[in-house]
């Protein structure tokens, strides 16, 4: 089993993920908030990668069934009725709604990889079962990273050294790409406290004088849900395991 990671979703073609297996991680805080909504029963998340597509499919939809939710610039699109904050997708609100998600970098990453044969969104607080889940299905996979403005951050980064090291204790006779093997040297280097890694990256500092310290907190939880975020005909559902 061969693992691929990519450091950020420019530069790499939408053809390249054709039926491959796709991990795509956001740590801060796209996938992290993808696993709040799904794990407080939220129907289906629809990622779009473009705020007019957003408004598009919200308005063919059911009313009342179906948010808005996402961000520009870290902060709620004006009209959403949900930013980016893991915090605001509690079972109370998204209970039973299909959420369509625009963000900057994380639903942008999702639409890229639509193409994969398996997709799946994995940040620490869900790692072990997307790590477990991988091991089941025993193919060569990529991890795309989704990235900060377009560029690497460090966060995904790290986030997926420890799913490659996970791998790594649960499985043998593994093949690891260059940027695989840089994501495994980062994550022994970060590992001892994700929270103050995630706390010093960038975006970290940039969410955290937006006032979403929280968020942090909360993304740095590993393992704190088993929801397996899969997608497939254009929304991501919670995999039964
Ligand atoms: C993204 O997609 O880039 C992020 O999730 C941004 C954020 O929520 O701050």
């Amino acid at each position: 089993m061969k693992i691929h990671t990519i450091f950020s979703r420019v530069g790499v073609d939408e053809l390249y993920f054709t039926s491959r297996t796709t991990v795509v991680i956001d740590v801060l805080r796209a996938s992290t908030t993808i696993l709040a909504a799904l794990t407080n029963k939220a129907r289906e998340i629809i990622p779009v990668d473009s705020f007019e597509f957003a408004i598009k499919v919200s308005g063919s939809a059911f009313s009342g069934q179906t948010l808005l939710g996402g961000e520009r610039n870290s902060k709620k699109v004006d009209g959403f009725l949900l930013g980016n904050s893991p915090l605001e997708y509690s079972e109370e609100i998204v209970k039973g709604k299909s959420i369509i998600l625009y963000t900057s970098n994380g639903s942008k990453a999702i639409v890229k990889a639509r193409y994969s044969k398996n997709l799946f969104i994995c940040s620490f607080n869900n790692i072990e079962s997307i790590a477990n889940r991988l091991v089941e299905l025993n193919n060569d996979f990529t991890i795309l990273c989704a990235g900060a403005n377009k560029q690497f951050s460090l966060e995904d980064a790290v986030c997926a050294g420890n799913l490659i090291l996970l791998m790594k204790q649960k499985s043998s006779l593994l093949k690891f790409s260059d940027a695989s093997k840089a994501a495994m040297v980062l994550y022994g280097n970060y590992k001892k406290d994700i929270e103050n890694m995630l706390r010093n990256a960038c975006h970290g500092k940039e969410l955290i004088d937006l006032g979403f310290e929280e968020d942090i907190r909360f993304a740095s939880r590993i393992n704190s849900c088993f929801t397996i975020p899969y997608f497939k005909k254009g929304v991501l559902k919670s995999l039964a395991i």
